[in-house]
């Protein structure tokens, strides 16, 4: 397809959206190529995000099961149960190297191009990366994101005292006290991860609940679960300050409506407030691409800016900032660039939290059917009453379908459960082929598993499950 362009196809940045679009484009022709500033590709999920924070997320979980005596109940007594949290981190790091180096593998085996460097644009057709240019007849931009600031709040991951995600992930000594400023995702994970290890850790939130953006009796069941667990959560609280003195953090706080002020100590004060898009330093203006309020590239269906030619997708664009949105646009768009049809549904992207138990969510929240008007039917079913639950100890959560009225199409569904991640896939997949509850009511489970629990939520849908 080449036209006298050095490439079919430039992508700037190797994350999943990035390398999946690559390796894609690759496999269908196109001469492709993938700058990536960092040494390594995989992009944040890779290297300092999803696969490091599941390392940690499982090690640690192994270490609190090892360590509470929380074994003893099924006969496994174990004594001197000890940290090393050298190894721990070590097993991690090899985790990432693994993978990381897998998709230098897949790049080498697909032919795609690793161009090292930090890429700007030079103009809609050019990338310069260090002294050398490189021409493209279609361009992706799949920059993703970085952690959003709080003013006042300086981080330092070097000192690891005021951390971001990327500094909790390699805190060399387990803090007394963490503060953990934002109740979402990254906060809770990670959270999780030094209150295994030991650490008291306060989370601090603005709003007057946590997790933003799940259905609101997740929301409250969650926070209750995870307050029995260990943490204190805070919130409606703001954080207006924060000083540094040695080894030591004191942050000011107040009210979020307003009021009183006053200050926490902490060893650690991880800030995990949300992420922003990677444009700076990519000289966009002079690609013709413009960003909307919040930073973010806009693109069509098929992932085209304004600017023919040139494509975004990943963190740097609206919608969810996950991996797996990242990944499924990235192969949808080197489809539509190949002259193909690619398809992604933004509105069946699930979500998952991997603390424990997993939080995991799909489709519309309750508050987001009743805010749209449609008459809805919603069906529990918790864990207490499921037989492998039960049998493994393990009854913390709920399934929750959410059903039209009239037609009985699954509109959404919440679960909490330890395998809540693995299970959401079930129901994205009944959803993407707009099953209705009774499809999944009468779909034959495997006893005993956990999954029953989801047949038994939309049996409850009609008012009929067996076991509650
Ligand atoms: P990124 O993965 O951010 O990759 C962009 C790449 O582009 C980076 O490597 C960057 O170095 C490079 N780059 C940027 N600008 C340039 C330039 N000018 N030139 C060259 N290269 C450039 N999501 C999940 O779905 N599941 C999870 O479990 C999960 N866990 C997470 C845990 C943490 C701690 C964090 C921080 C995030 C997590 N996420 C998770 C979110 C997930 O990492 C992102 O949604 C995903 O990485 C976005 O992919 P992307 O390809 O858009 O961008
Ligand atoms: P988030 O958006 O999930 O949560 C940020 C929280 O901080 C919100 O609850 C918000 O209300 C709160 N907040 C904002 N400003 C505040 C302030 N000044 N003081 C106190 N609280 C404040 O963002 P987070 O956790 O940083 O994660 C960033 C992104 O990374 C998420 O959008 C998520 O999609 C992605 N991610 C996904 C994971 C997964 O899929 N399991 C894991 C980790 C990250």
């Amino acid at each position: 397809m080449t036209d006298n362009f050095d490439y079919d196809l430039l992508v700037i940045g190797s994350g999943p959206g990035g390398y999946v679009a690559a390796i894609r484009a690759a496999q269908l022709g196109l001469k492709t190529g993938c700058i990536e500033s960092r040494e390594t590709l995989g992009g944040t999920c890779l290297n300092v995000g999803c696969i490091p924070s599941k390392a940690m997320l499982h090690a640690s979980e192994l270490y609190h099961e090892a360590h509470s005596g929380a074994l003893e109940k099924f006969g496994v007594k174990l004594t001197g149960a000890k940290l090393d949290l050298k190894q721990m981190l070590s097993e991690k790091l090899k985790a990432v190297e693994e993978l990381t180096g897998g998709i230098a593998f897949l790049f080498k085996k697909n032919k795609v191009d690793w161009i090292k460097g930090r890429g700007a644009f030079e103009n809609a057709n050019t990338v310069k990366v260090g002294e050398k240019s490189y021409t493209a007849k279609n361009i992706l931009i799949a920059t993703g994101s970085s952690v959003t600031p709080l003013p006042g709040v300086e981080i330092d991951n070097d000192k690891h005292v005021v951390v971001d995600s990327t500094g909790a992930l390699e805190l060399p000594k387990v803090p007394g006290h963490m503060v953990v400023i934002g109740g979402g995702v990254i906060g809770l994970e990670l959270g999780s991860v030094w209150l295994r290890l030991g650490a008291k850790v306060t989370v601090v939130e603005y709003l007057d609940q946590i997790l933003p953006g799940m259905d609101g009796d997740i929301r409250k069941d969650a926070a209750r679960i995870f307050k029995k667990q260990g943490f204190d959560i805070r919130t409606g609280t703001k954080v207006t300050g924060c000083t540094v003195k040695g080894k030591k953090a004191t942050l000011t706080m107040e009210p979020a409506k307003g009021g009183d002020s006053e200050t926490l100590e902490a060893d650690v004060v991880l800030v995990a407030i949300g992420r922003k898009p990677n444009i700076d330093g990519l000289a966009l203006e002079k690609s013709g691409v413009e960003t909307n309020d919040r930073g973010q590239i806009e693109v069509g269906h098929d992932f085209q800016t304004d600017v023919a030619g040139v494509y975004a997708i990943g963190d740097v664009t609206p919608g969810p900032m996950l991996a797996h949105k990242a990944e499924d646009e990235g192969i949808a768009a080197a489809e539509f660039i190949a002259g193909q049809q690619g398809i992604v549904n933004h509105d069946l992207i699930p979500g998952v939290v991997y603390t424990y138990p997993e939080i995991a969510s799909i489709g519309k929240t309750e508050e987001e059917v009743k805010d749209s008007g449609t008459e809805y039917k919603v069906g529990k079913f918790p864990f207490a009453g499921n037989s492998r639950a039960k049998t493994n100890r393990d009854t913390d959560g709920y399934v929750k379908v959410i059903a039209d009225a009239e037609t009985d199409r699954v509109l959404g569904a919440h679960i909490i459960s330890s395998l809540a991640g693995t299970m959401i896939a079930q129901v994205t997949q009944a959803m993407e082929f707009g099953a209705t509850s009774e499809d999944i009511a009468y779909t034959c489970h495997a006893h005993p598993t956990h999954s029953e629990a989801i047949k038994e939520a939309a049996m409850a849908v009609q008012g009929k499950p067996i076991h509650i």
